[in-house]
């Protein structure tokens, strides 16, 4: 299963996916790394020997144009599903209507609870004991699509965004190595999803 992995910060979920990979039995593969600024998680694709490419949104005078070259450095990869991991923009529309619903997200909560840039940030304004890692589906929506896996994790007293972070993303990090096994072995068929 060939994927793009697309991110914008440290790539932590990148990195668990690559390390997966490198056992020869796992289904899948990481064929190139995109990200909408020089993110720190591009230099897991270095140490792996991964491609990657840079389409920086400030480059662009458009969220329009940003998407076309988007697209453009997508399809050099054909990837046969697109993983956002990490990625801090909405994916533009023309690249939802070509790759959806072969596109997947990881998110930081239980969805549908707490979508959005802030979810960790926003489970603990919310006081609430426990939220969750998810991942998804993605449709035109911000966080909308068909839950595919997601697990609770705990919120613990005295817990900031960043502890509470730190003990959500290995959640997430499992349950995107599951999904992506459950899609190469047929588990999951995300034509099924398609809109
Ligand atoms: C992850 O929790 C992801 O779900 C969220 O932002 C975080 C990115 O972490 N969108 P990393 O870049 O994978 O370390």
């Amino acid at each position: 299963l060939r994927l793009v992995v697309l991110i914008s910060g440290g790539g932590s979920n990148l990195r668990a996916l690559l390390d997966a990979s490198q056992d020869a039995e796992f289904p899948a593969r990481v064929v190139a790394v995109g990200a909408d600024r020089q993110a720190d998680g591009l230099a897991h694709a270095e140490h792996y020997g991964i491609p990657s490419f840079v389409v920086p949104f400030t480059s662009f005078d458009s969220r329009e144009a940003w998407g076309d070259e988007l697209l453009a450095q997508l399809r050099e990869w054909q990837p046969d599903v697109v993983v956002l991991s990490g990625l801090m923009r909405l994916l533009p529309a023309q690249v939802v209507a070509e790759y959806a619903p072969a596109i997947i997200n990881t998110h930081p909560a239980y969805l549908p609870e707490f979508p959005g840039a802030h979810g960790v940030r926003d489970a603990l304004a919310a006081g609430v004991t426990e939220t969750g890692a998810s991942v998804i589906v993605v449709d035109d929506g911000v966080d909308s699509g068909p839950i595919l896996h997601q697990r609770r994790v705990p919120v613990e007293p005295g817990d900031t965004e960043a502890t509470l972070h730190e003990r959500i993303k290995p959640v997430e990090r499992e349950l995107l190595i599951q999904t992506v096994l459950d899609l190469a072995n047929g588990t999951i068929d995300l034509k099924e999803y398609r809109a």
